[in-house]
């Protein structure tokens, strides 16, 4: 169910470099949000454009997002101080499908958020990757109550294993039955993932982004192509079926 309504916020905290945890009250989010769905954020009067960004916990009501720092809206966003309001809209989009059995979350970067949202509502395990220690170990913290076991990769070898999360896959894949994987990074990563899902037979989801206006269906600038025709970001996904997105026999992505 969507809406717009006025949170206000917890907190705001820098938890990495250029990278923010936002908390805002928000309880019609927790009874109504899945796993993967993500809000449009009204930074202030002078934007006329709402942001959109993933719903990544919704516990006792407190919504946590997380941002980093990219351009002149989140850059606002990380001035706003505990106390203000935010206007929001959502939840927006369609999210992970329910899974019974435990999923295997694979993520990116940013692309964490909506993965911790999928670890506190399904049994799971993660495997996160980053671009340094600084950019996973928040992340660790966050899904160590929510995940059964926890992968990690680091691309400059700082922390845990150097390399992609990839590269992890065929181990974890050969030692736990998982019943679908989940995934939200970069393209590239999540197209590595969803070949090694279908060469083990394995459902996968993918999370799209797009640059997006209304967030609503109704602008068309989300638009990718996908097998199944033309589809829209912010209403027919976020979330796609892995088949309905990549071509496995040309290793490209459809859209
Ligand atoms: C469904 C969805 C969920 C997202 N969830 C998160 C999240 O949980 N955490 C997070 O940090 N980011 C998330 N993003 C990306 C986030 O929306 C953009 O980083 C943000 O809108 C940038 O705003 P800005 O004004 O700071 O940057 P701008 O000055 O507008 O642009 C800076 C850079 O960000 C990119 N960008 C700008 N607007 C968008 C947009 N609407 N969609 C995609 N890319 C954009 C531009 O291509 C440019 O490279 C999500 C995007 C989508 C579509
Ligand atoms: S953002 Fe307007 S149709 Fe998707």
């Amino acid at each position: 169910m969507e809406r717009i309504f006025d949170a206000e916020i917890l907190s705001n905290e820098e938890v990495a470099e250029k990278i923010y945890r936002l908390t805002v009250d928000a309880p019609s989010l927790e009874r109504n949000a899945r796993a993967g769905q993500f809000v449009q954020v009204k930074i202030s009067d002078e934007f006329t454009l709402r942001r959109p960004l993933g719903i990544a916990s919704t516990i006792s009501g407190h919504v946590k997002i997380f941002y980093r720092v990219v351009g002149r809206g989140t850059e606002t966003l990380s001035t706003k101080k505990t106390g203000e309001h935010l206007n929001i809209l959502g939840a927006l989009g369609n999210g992970y499908s329910t899974r019974e059995g435990k999923v295997l979350l694979v993520g990116g970067g940013m692309g964490l958020a909506p993965l911790l949202l999928a670890a506190e509502k399904f049994s799971a395990d993660v495997l996160m990757g980053g671009r340094n220690q600084g950019e996973v170990l928040f992340w660790q913290e966050e899904f160590k109550p929510h995940a059964d076991k926890i992968f990690i990769t680091t691309d400059d070898g700082s922390y845990a294993r150097k390399g992609f999360a990839v590269d992890l896959l065929p181990d974890i894949l050969a030692a736990e039955n998982y019943s679908a994987i989940l995934t939200c990074g970069p393209e590239i990563m999540m197209r590595g993932v969803a070949k090694f899902a279908h060469e083990k037979n394995l459902p996968c989801e993918v999370s799209f982004e797009r640059r997006m206006a209304c967030g609503l269906g109704a602008c068309l600038s989300c638009s990718i192509d996908t097998l199944n025709g033309r589809k829209k970001v912010c209403k027919d996904g976020p979330i796609f079926n892995a088949k309905e997105v990549f071509d496995y026999e040309s290793d490209n992505t459809k859209s």
